[in-house]
């Protein structure tokens, strides 16, 4: 007999995207709608947090209607519902949970509480679905910078992270005092294409073999100062060289910890995830030194590195078949670490 389908609907709220998903089965996508606030926040250079609460009140129905509609599912026909109830905006994160809890309660079906991280690490189960766990994952986004050994579906161990700012907001911090729109990251990406990546020795803070930990802030301080002095002498500094030369700076840090990590772990297999996977200096540097280095490297499309709630209904998935549900408790938790 054959097994029956497990499809979960999962809602993704807790910083600039509403989006709803329908997954089959934890790797097949039906629909993944990503309703983005970017064109709002950006006039404010980053994300206001209760104007994305407001707009994710705006949106959320919409986007679930949508999501069901494109996958050609009804909510009857849903196994269960996943939303991401941390990290994030505690604001935004209420907004997806309260909804999720509305639809499960309607139709009587589960509802499964997901880490916004672990749902990162998981968009890689839709892109490869050949790929299984053990592996290492770097999950670089605006918000986080952490290196974690994915041992089982339900089992990660933090290895490290950023003391201070993520990877992603290192670049939207200097990209915005260069004067490039938010987000930051893709636009010093492209602009890094036309400048010398040596032109400008930036530094690369706990570099030391052994640590797993990364700092962002004082390369983020020395951009800026780098900036600053050239204003002072009304010398016009070369924004592409400060862009790759920035860029080279997070790349290389990132790929040394991750191949450092990777072989003490034991591991074969490396999974970058979350918006900066996105960085095609990173992409190319990793991908290069991994494969030499004898691993297989594994990176989602640009659309599943960035916020979007089908990841959120793998993990969703994975919790579901563990038998790891919630009830309507479930609250928004701003500071969810990894379990
Ligand atoms: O995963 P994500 O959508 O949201 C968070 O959970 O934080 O990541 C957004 C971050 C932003 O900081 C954005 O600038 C960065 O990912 N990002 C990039 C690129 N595309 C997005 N950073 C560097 N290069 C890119 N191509
Ligand atoms: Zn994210």
């Amino acid at each position: 007999m054959s097994k029956e389908k497990v499809f979960i609907l999962a809602l993704e709220t807790s910083c600039d995207e509403t989006s709803a998903s329908v997954v089959v089965d934890g790797r097949e996508i039906l629909s993944n709608v990503i309703s983005s606030q970017v064109p709002v926040h950006r006039k404010f250079g980053g994300v206001v947090p209760e104007i994305a609460s407001r707009k994710h009140i705006e949106n959320v129905i919409p986007v679930v209607d949508k999501a069901l509609s494109i996958a050609g599912v009804t909510l009857q026909e849903v196994t269960a519902v996943g939303v991401t109830y941390g990290p994030g905006l505690v604001g935004a994160l209420l907004v997806g949970i309260a909804a999720a809890k509305a639809l499960a309660f309607a139709v009587q079906k589960p509802l499964i509480g997901v880490n916004h991280l672990e749902g990162h690490i998981f968009a890689n189960f839709l892109a490869y679905r050949e790929l299984e766990p053990p592996f290492l994952a770097l999950v670089v986004s605006g918000g986080h910078t952490s290196l974690v050994h994915v041992k089982e579906y339900n089992q990660f161990q933090l290895l490290g992270q950023t003391r201070d700012d993520a990877a992603g907001e290192a670049f939207d911090k200097v990209a915005r005092v260069m004067g490039l729109p938010y987000p930051g990251g893709p636009q010093i990406d492209k602009l890094a294409l036309l400048g010398n990546p040596t032109a400008i020795h930036f530094p690369r803070a706990l570099s030391t073999p052994g640590s797993h930990e990364f700092s962002f802030s004082g390369l983020k301080s020395a951009v800026l100062n780098h900036l600053n002095h050239a204003a002072q002498h009304k010398e016009e500094a070369n924004h592409a060289d400060v862009a790759a030369s920035f860029q080279a700076a997070v790349v290389e840090v990132l790929v040394a910890k991750t191949l450092e990590a990777a072989q003490e772990c034991c591991v074969d297999k490396i999974v970058v995830s979350g918006g900066v996977a996105a960085n095609s200096c990173l992409q190319s540097t990793l991908s290069q030194q991994a494969v030499n280095a004898g691993y297989s490297v594994y990176f989602p499309p640009p659309v599943l590195c960035t916020d979007n709630a089908a990841m959120i209904a793998s993990r969703a998935y994975y919790k579901y078949l563990s038998g790891f549900t919630a009830d309507l408790h479930l609250n928004a938790v701003p500071g969810l670490k990894l379990q």
